[in-house]
């Protein structure tokens, strides 16, 4: 039985999209890349958004047979709309897996994580004997920490401590990342709190001193990654 009720088909990605035209073509440099029977792995942003799209339309054209393990709640509900089967990761392991930064350094070193799906980000980066990161030109930085700060995900009632802690990292500015839609702080998908943490410089051991601060759930900095980068 259908549901009688447009909710989730009546939305689109709903802001517009910089640099659209280089994000549809690495959309497109993506989506040539998938195999029937594949299950992928399917970051969040924009970028991510356009290679769904993509991805979709090669189903329908060549009766594709695709699973996705989306990382956030809307790229789960693209899935929804374009009809692309969901799966997670206690089912599948990704064959490989697709996603956007908001900077990547010479070293393939990324910081994501402006959308504030970081942690499941990671988690199916990790999990992924494979990972192509979609990059538009820009994307690219001498140096991480140019244009972005480092969100850290932070459980609610470690805010304080957590906050406290940083400050052994010596960052430039702390903030804690506020709602648009919503009074108050930005919640994410798993209930918890986002710091963004500018720094002068990211070091090597950055990503492995934020974690090892108990109450940070993760961070978007993926230091040495076995990433490709894809570009438009
Ligand atoms: C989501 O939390 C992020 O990690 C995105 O992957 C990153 O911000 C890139 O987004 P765009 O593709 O919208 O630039």
């Amino acid at each position: 039985m259908k549901w009688n009720n447009n909710i989730i088909n009546s939305q689109s990605w709903g802001k517009s999209i910089a640099r659209m035209e280089e994000k549809e073509n690495v959309a497109q440099r993506i989506a040539a890349m998938v195999e029937d029977g594949q299950v992928l792995g399917a970051g969040s942003g924009s970028t991510s958004y356009l290679a769904l799209l993509a991805i979709a339309e090669r189903m329908k054209r060549e009766k594709l047979r695709i699973k996705a393990i989306p990382t956030s709640l809307e790229i789960t509900m693209a899935c929804t709309r374009m009809g692309i089967p969901v799966t997670n990761l206690d089912e599948h392991r990704p064959d490989w897996t697709f996603d956007g930064a908001d900077e990547i350094d010479p070293q393939r070193s990324l910081i994501k994580g402006r959308g504030g799906a970081m942690f499941r980000e990671k988690l199916l980066i990790n999990a992924s004997p494979r990972t192509c990161i979609m990059a538009d030109s820009s994307k690219m930085v001498s140096r991480l920490g140019m244009n972005f700060p480092v969100p850290v995900e932070v459980f609610p009632q470690a805010l304080t401590y957590v906050g406290q802690a940083l400050k052994e990292l010596s960052p430039k500015r702390v903030n804690l990342r506020m709602a648009e839609g919503k009074d108050g702080p930005v919640i994410t998908e798993n209930g918890n709190l986002i710091v963004d943490v500018w720094f002068d410089a990211v070091l090597s051991e950055t990503e492995q001193a934020l974690k090892a601060i108990t109450g940070v759930i993760e961070s978007g900095l993926f230091i040495g990654y076995d990433v490709e980068i894809v570009n438009a």
